[in-house]
């Protein structure tokens, strides 16, 4: 499985949100870092396939996901950032909607929803409706949505905005778990979520990569990956 990025390019306009982009997606996690508004989500709402690029191509397993979708919607997950709720549904009522939408088997979406609230620490919550959610509980729900249909592609922006500590790394211990054969994009300002977690990690800055390679690969020389990256994206204003 791949998912190949060549020369992608968004525009709004006068502003250049993503500026020739290329990159070569296998199996594992791919951190995205990237100071606000460097085009992070820009960039994964392409890769979903629910922004059209300006220029360039993404390709999943050989076939060119503009022209042709649906092999890539069929296996995705994703959690957009702006994650909207139904107020007045329950957990698992959201839940079992999303399925039916992706088409799931009512019996496979039974248990699968039983799995994921557990894995997500809402099983309690399941029958309660999302309108009385903290943050963090919806982030969870928007994470269980994403992994639904068990997608071999998953894209997730900023999964860990409003979670606690402790819930933050029961997600990444969930990615971790999970990645093997698939592969996972994840975005994030906070560099100790990739840290631990990313098996290549990818700095983004007024659109365009500045910078990629393993964690360790980045921070070497550096106290820290955080401190690589704010040496990056310093260097990267420094030139503009
Ligand atoms: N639909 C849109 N119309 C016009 N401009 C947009 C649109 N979406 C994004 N932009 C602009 O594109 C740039 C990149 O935005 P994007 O949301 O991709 O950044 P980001 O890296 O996800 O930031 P953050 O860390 O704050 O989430 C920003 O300047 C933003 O204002
Ligand atoms: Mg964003």
């Amino acid at each position: 499985m791949e998912l190949q990025i060549d020369a992608l390019n968004k525009r709004y306009g006068a502003l250049h949100a993503v500026r020739d982009f290329t990159l070569r997606l296998e199996p594992g996690i791919l951190g995205l870092l990237g100071p606000n508004g460097a085009g992070k989500s820009t960039l994964m709402r392409m890769l979903a396939t629910v922004t059209k690029p300006t220029s360039g191509t993404i390709r999943f397993n050989g076939s060119d996901a503009g022209k042709s979708p649906d092999a890539l919607r069929r296996t995705l997950g994703y959690l957009p950032q702006d994650f909207g709720i139904y107020p007045h549904l329950s957990a698992v009522e959201f839940l079992e909607y999303i399925g039916a939408l992706k088409g799931i088997p009512r019996r496979a979406l039974r248990s699968r929803i039983a799995m994921l609230l557990e894995v997500l620490n809402l099983t309690q919550a399941g029958s309660r409706a999302l309108g009385g959610f903290s943050g963090g509980m919806r982030q969870r729900v928007g994470i269980a949505q994403a992994l639904l249909n068990d997608p071999r592609l998953l894209i997730v922006d900023e999964p860990t905005a409003g979670l606690d500590p402790e819930e933050r790394v029961r997600l990444r211990t969930l990615l971790r778990e999970m990645a093997g054969d698939r592969i996972i994009v994840f975005s994030t300002h906070i560099c100790s979520d990739v840290e631990s977690v990313a098996t290549r990690v990818a700095i983004v800055n007024h659109g365009a990569l500045v910078a990629q390679g393993h964690p360790s690969e980045l921070a070497r020389g550096c106290a820290s990956l955080e401190d690589a990256y704010l040496r990056i994206v310093a260097g990267a204003r420094a030139a503009a």
